[in-house]
């Protein structure tokens, strides 16, 4: 996820709205057909992963599997791997942390629950998704906002198509994971991706129907909503990345790319591994 950039939700003396995005790149078949291939690998990395998870394994080894897997199997560049400093190659979110956080030397234990997030590049365009993992069978209520995740993330997805807005799809995951007492994190947020990793708009999992950019044909974004068992609020440790709830509640994060077509959408990050609801 991008950090949310708050000049573009602030008016200034010549605009009669906030900004809104500018400088969004709407992909040609050609292009939409590199980024289908990013995401199916960037998925497979996660089906490949997914055996790795189990008590005792370190974030360190895990990140040390993708990333052979990536560069030397797949042939792709770990996106993350020095981006903006960024010391791994993959983002691993254990219970409390929400997002970035950096593989460690700490051991997985049973009844935990992590957030892999895998972006690729491969021909130039990136593919960028994730999926919560279980080490044994975690606490009801840390099972619970993965699942709650989950659901926020397909019905945004349900809600891609031209005609309707980002606007409906924030509002959209805001009001399921509100209902189920769960809050939506607002610091971070999912964003338009190709060439480059974070381009926009800028996609806030919360908001108002109506509201925001147009969904149009041959858009690219990813939808990542970050959920918390507790409150919404979030603070970034010193490491500069690892982001945390403040309650130190459970936060989950489910994350697909995803292509706006002329009747709907196309989930770009499809493996044989991706469940559905
Ligand atoms: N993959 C994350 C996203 O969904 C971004 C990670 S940035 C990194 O946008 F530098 F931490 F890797
Ligand atoms: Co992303
Ligand atoms: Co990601």
């Amino acid at each position: 996820m991008r950090p949310r950039d708050r000049s573009q939700q602030t008016q200034n003396m010549f605009q009669k709205s906030p900004k809104q995005s500018t400088n969004i790149t709407y992909k040609t078949p050609a292009e939409i057909e590199k980024m289908r291939v990013a995401g199916r690998l960037a998925a497979e990395v996660l089906d490949m992963i997914g055996l790795h998870v189990q008590e005792g394994v370190t974030t360190e080894e895990l990140d040390l599997i993708c990333h052979d897997y990536m560069v030397n199997i797949q042939k792709v560049i770990p996106a993350p791997l020095n981006y903006r400093g960024f010391p791994k190659s993959i983002c691993t979110s254990v219970n409390h942390v929400v997002c970035h956080g950096i593989p460690g030397p700490k051991k997985l234990k049973k009844g935990d629950v992590l957030n892999v997030d895998i972006t690729v590049i491969k021909d130039g365009y990136h593919g960028d998704t994730s999926r919560m993992f279980a080490v044994g069978t975690p606490p009801i209520g840390a099972q619970r906002v993965c699942r709650i995740a989950y659901e926020c993330l397909y019905i945004g997805i349900e809600k891609v198509r031209p005609g309707l807005r980002l606007g409906d799809i924030g509002h959209a995951i805001q009001k399921h994971a509100e209902a189920q007492h769960c809050s939506v994190v607002r610091e971070y947020c999912g964003h338009g991706i190709g060439r480059d990793f974070h381009e926009d708009p800028q996609v806030l999992h919360y908001g108002n129907p109506g509201e925001g950019v147009p969904l149009v044909p041959g858009m690219i974004f990813t939808i990542e909503p970050m959920i918390n068992a507790g409150k919404r609020h979030v603070k970034l440790l010193p490491d500069g990345w690892t982001v945390v709830t403040k309650d130190h509640s459970v936060s989950a994060q489910w994350e697909h790319t995803v292509l706006v077509t002329e009747t709907g959408y196309e989930i770009l990050t499809l493996s044989p591994g991706t469940t559905t609801p």
